[in-house]
């Protein structure tokens, strides 16, 4: 199944909730929330008392990407707040295989996320043990940035490493998605699309449904 996570850092802070629900409301199945922390990565973007707000006005699910240092000390307090996918960075922990466990025992699924120049083959340890792999397809840190081209053949090669193996895991990307280049991704194997300026920039619902007609196109109906 093809799912459409839009990514908030692009959206319009002053009326969040409304851009939320028309989001919701022309058919994302999945709102992708960066939390960075100035560490990790440049940037800093938003934390908890955001989620939780948001948590109360929608039922979506909570796709949390985790852009943090040492990402075990929060993974508790993100999915009492109402995550319900929470992906972290392979790069950011010495203990990946704990935070995957950890995520799991609080009843939620676990995403592992590498950077551009984090080989595929790292995933290896781990693949049978998460729930979705996010490919970067841009370096993490801002929106906006346009899709790095060597990406394709990592989406493919994630996919390739999965299907050897019987899994069916997802595959997420993130980062520098369009109507017009996200049936290359999908093409590669990805199947859970983040798109943060493409949909937040301009009429979201219209952009939304822009996207999963893309979807469709691709699917040939
Ligand atoms: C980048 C973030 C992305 C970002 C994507 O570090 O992880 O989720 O919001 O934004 P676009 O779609 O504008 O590249
Ligand atoms: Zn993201």
């Amino acid at each position: 199944m093809l799912i459409l996570s839009p990514s908030i850092l692009a959206a319009d802070f002053s009326v969040l909730g409304k851009q939320i629900k028309e989001a919701e409301n022309a058919g994302a199945q999945y709102l992708h929330i960066d939390v960075m922390d100035g560490m990790f990565v440049p940037s800093i973007s938003f934390g908890m008392p955001v989620v939780s707000t948001i948590r109360k006005i929608s039922d979506i699910v909570f796709d949390v990407h985790l852009m943090i240092e040492k990402p075990e000390r929060y993974i508790e307090e993100f999915a009492r707040i109402g995550a319900d996918i929470i992906t972290f960075h392979l790069e950011a922990t010495k203990q990946p295989q704990e935070v995957i466990e950890q995520i799991h025992s609080l009843g939620k699924k676990a995403g592992l996320s590498i950077k551009p120049a984090t080989p595929v083959e790292a995933v290896l340890p781990f693949i049978d043990k998460i729930d979705m792999l996010l490919v970067m397809t841009v370096e993490p840190g801002f929106g906006g940035q346009s899709y790095i081209p060597e990406s394709t053949q990592r989406i493919r090669q994630a996919r390739g490493l999965f299907e050897e193996r019987s899994l069916h895991t997802d595959i997420q990307v993130d980062g520098g998605i369009t109507v017009d280049n996200v049936h290359v991704v999908l093409e590669a194997g990805a199947n859970v699309i983040v798109a943060g300026s493409a949909v937040f920039k301009g009429d979201v619902g219209s952009n939304v449904e822009k996207m999963l007609e893309a979807f469709r196109k691709f699917q040939g109906i």
